[in-house]
């Protein structure tokens, strides 16, 4: 099978939602790597009940960004990653990353972008008012929310419930985020 990392800064259900697709075999991969920038995040706790080896690190024990990218894919070599799967990782990626993972780096956002760029994508359409929302997964490039699409999906929302919401583009995204990259490893989607 396919060896992925992914990378999470939170909750985790993005992550779990894609561990769980690869233990039951909807996905021909295996989770190597948890890469977590927040050591007290849910998602770590996620991980070790999963058995899924887990990187989490604090940025300012690093002089950079560029430091601790390094770490990351010094391991991430070690492990023969294919795939780096970004699911809610809330830091932007530098050079580091993109010259030794670039085209390889996928990431799912909470919008349909180009609309609602940024780290509170489901607040600003649901404060702008849109009445059809919606999830990307896209390349990670240079550009903020801004690499090639792979896959969207979109729904609709007239109600006023932000958690509503919030529980329908989750509902949305771990499905989507499982067959975009199943797409990815078989060859599809690019
Ligand atoms: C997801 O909704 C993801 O799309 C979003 O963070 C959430 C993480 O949830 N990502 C971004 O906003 C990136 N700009 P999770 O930790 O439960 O997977």
């Amino acid at each position: 099978g396919h060896r992925l990392a992914v990378f999470a800064s939170g909750n985790g259900s993005n992550f779990e939602a894609i561990a769980a697709a690869c233990a039951d075999g909807r996905l021909d991969a295996r989770v190597v790597l948890l890469v977590c920038d927040r050591p007290g995040a849910y998602v770590c706790e996620r991980a070790a009940r999963l058995g899924v080896e887990t990187f989490a690190f604090r940025p300012k024990d690093y002089v950079s960004k560029e430091a601790y990218e390094q770490d990351i894919v010094r391991m991430l070599d070690e492990r023969g990653v294919e795939l780096v799967c970004l699911a809610g990782y809330m830091r932007i990626l530098s050079r580091v990353m993109l010259d030794a993972y670039g085209g390889r780096i996928v990431n799912i956002h909470p919008s349909l972008l180009p609309a609602f760029k940024g780290a509170h994508a489901i607040r600003d359409a649901f404060e702008y008012g849109v009445k059809v929302y919606g999830v990307t997964v896209h390349y990670v490039n240079d550009e903020l929310d801004g690499g090639k699409i792979i896959a969207q999906r979109a729904f609709d929302y007239t109600g006023a419930d932000v958690q509503e919401l919030e529980a329908m583009v989750h509902a949305v995204e771990h499905p989507l985020y499982v067959e975009a990259i199943a797409g990815l490893l078989a060859g599809r989607n690019r």
